[in-house]
């Protein structure tokens, strides 16, 4: 079709090619081309953090990201983190304190959260929190959720040797 262009990106560890909008973001892509429904849009203004996937191994706001920009780039979301099991203590971690209720935030905060458990694991809450602080919840009042990423870094610290 005309005005699309080619684009080439690994998602979650797989080839994908696509012909897309220039103008078309990657959180939309990654939905509705190719119905990676977990990552959530929420603002669409890179405030609220619904979004996060990570890009070439940083966090970045899949809404103020072009799929055109991910060109040759390596996506992962959280249906690749998931299922790969990388998160699957924090996930737990999650359901043990009740750290989401709808849900909405949730993939976004487990990706924000991941990305600061693979840096350190030796947090303490004040750090947890600014890391989170661009992700927005409107159910949980954030302290369950510290709570569940503070569990599962004293766990992974534990099980460092
Ligand atoms: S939808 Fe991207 S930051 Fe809110
Ligand atoms: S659990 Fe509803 S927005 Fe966080």
């Amino acid at each position: 079709m005309k005005g699309l262009m080619p684009i080439s990106l690994l998602v979650n560890g797989e080839r994908v090619e696509a012909h897309v909008l220039p103008r078309l973001n990657l959180a939309d892509f990654l939905r509705e081309n190719l119905q990676l429904t977990g990552t959530h849009v929420g603002c669409e203004h890179g405030v609220c953090g619904a979004c996060t996937v990570r890009v070439n191994g940083d966090i970045v706001r899949s809404c103020l990201m072009l799929a055109v920009q991910a060109q040759g780039a390596s996506v992962q979301t959280i249906e690749g983190l998931s299922d790969s099991g990388e998160v699957a203590d924090l996930q737990a971690a999650f359901r043990d304190r009740n750290a989401l209720q709808c849900g909405y935030c949730t993939p976004g905060m487990l990706m924000a959260a991941q990305d600061l458990l693979k840096q350190r694991t030796d947090l303490d809450r004040a750090r947890i929190r600014e890391h989170l602080s661009g992700n927005y919840c409107r159910c949980t009042g954030y302290q369950a959720i510290i709570d569940a990423v503070e569990t599962t870094a004293r766990a992974r610290m534990g099980r460092k040797p």
